[in-house]
């Protein structure tokens, strides 16, 4: 009997630009202090990509290149890179052509996908089922954003929040149980109305109009969001842990998207998790969006051991939110 392949991560690799915006900066900018963003969020600063022309695909790019030199393998081994994002360079072509070409991975297909901070766990459960079929033998997920392109910095609700970055992990089929197992993804698109960014899209098209209401920013109703984003990601994440006949005590980390700390609290205490067991950088990047779960695995990936059950969870703009068991591989 031919064994099951899964979808296991070999590699991880990542990106945070120089730039830091801190919480002193901002009480500059808006009227806002150190004191309120650090109780209400976590954060302390976060990084900014700066630089005239520079992209998503500048971050996505250098961590696609660490990836593959860690795993010791050329950019033209690539079959196929999903880069998620909701700041793409350019509405198209999708940021995934451009770093493909900026890395020379000359032999992969790739597109983008849009799920907000929700991003990466729906590309990772995209990428390992093309691994688990078998149809390819290495994917690279990257979830990357260029927050700073998007954020309005004369709007103190949402101008604390957000940063700059990127992480990508490779994946590659396994016999041995090892790598993604299960995950339990959710969208419910009434919630577009709190959390979006409502112009440069088909249904209002950049004018003059639109600049001038400040429409190319994000725009988020923060207290109608957290209260979805408490429940949803602390139940999504105790049902996959229930339906793998799973208790926190089988887990080794729990690595939640960095939105609040608030939020991320309430997931780990749901699980029966440790502060110990929970990996949190929020208070030095803010929230990247797509980038929150590949940059925790990319600055904790030395203390993670080989068989560690880890759990994946976030919750974003859509609404978006799921999580994801993974069995640890290297
Ligand atoms: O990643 C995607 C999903 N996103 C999330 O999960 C984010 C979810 N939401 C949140 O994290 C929180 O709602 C925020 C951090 C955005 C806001 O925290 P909050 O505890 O919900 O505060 P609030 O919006 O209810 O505001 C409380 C007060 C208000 O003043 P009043 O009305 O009580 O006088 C705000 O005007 O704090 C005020 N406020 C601020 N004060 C200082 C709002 N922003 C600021 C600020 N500095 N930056």
């Amino acid at each position: 009997m031919t064994k099951k392949i899964t979808a296991a991560i070999t590699a991880v690799g990542g990106f945070v630009p120089e730039d830091r915006l801190t919480n002193q900066d901002l009480e500059k900018m808006v009227d806002t202090n150190d004191e309120w963003i650090r109780t209400r969020t976590g954060i302390s600063e976060r990084r900014i990509l700066k630089g005239e022309g520079k992209a998503t695909s500048d971050m996505a790019a250098p961590a696609v290149l660490d990836l593959l030199k860690k795993r010791g393998i050329e950019a033209s081994e690539i079959d196929c890179l999903i880069v998620a994002t909701v700041t793409p360079d350019m509405v198209f072509p999708a940021t995934a052509n451009v770093v493909c070409d900026k890395i020379g991975a000359v032999n992969a297909w790739g597109y983008d996908l849009s799920a907000a901070c929700s991003g990466f766990l729906f590309a990772l459960t995209t990428g390992a089922s093309y691994i688990e079929s078998g149809r390819y033998k290495k994917v690279v997920v990257v979830g990357a954003d260029k927050m700073s392109a998007i954020v309005d910095y004369t709007d103190r609700n949402t101008c604390i929040l957000f940063g700059d970055g990127a992480a990508a992990v490779l994946l590659e089929p396994n016999d041995e149980g090892y790598g993604i197992l299960d995950s339990q993804l959710k969208t419910d698109g009434s919630g577009r109305y709190y959390l979006n960014m409502k112009a440069g899209g088909s249904a209002y098209p950049a004018s003059v109009e639109t600049v001038t209401n400040r429409e190319h920013f994000a725009f988020q109703e923060g207290k109608t969001v957290f209260k979805f984003a408490v429940k949803g990601m602390a139940d999504v994440s105790a049902d996959l842990l229930d339906r793998n006949k799973l208790t926190g005590a089988d887990i080794a980390w729990l690595v939640p998207h960095q939105a609040n700390l608030r939020i991320i609290d309430a997931t780990a205490e749901r699980l029966g998790l440790p502060k110990e067991k929970v990996m949190i950088n929020i208070q030095r990047y803010g929230n990247t969006t797509a980038a929150t779960i590949p940059l925790c695995l990319w600055e904790w990936q030395n203390q993670l051991k080989k068989g560690d059950n880890l759990v994946f969870a976030a919750f974003g703009g859509g609404f978006t939110w799921g999580a994801t068991l993974v069995k640890w591989a290297i």
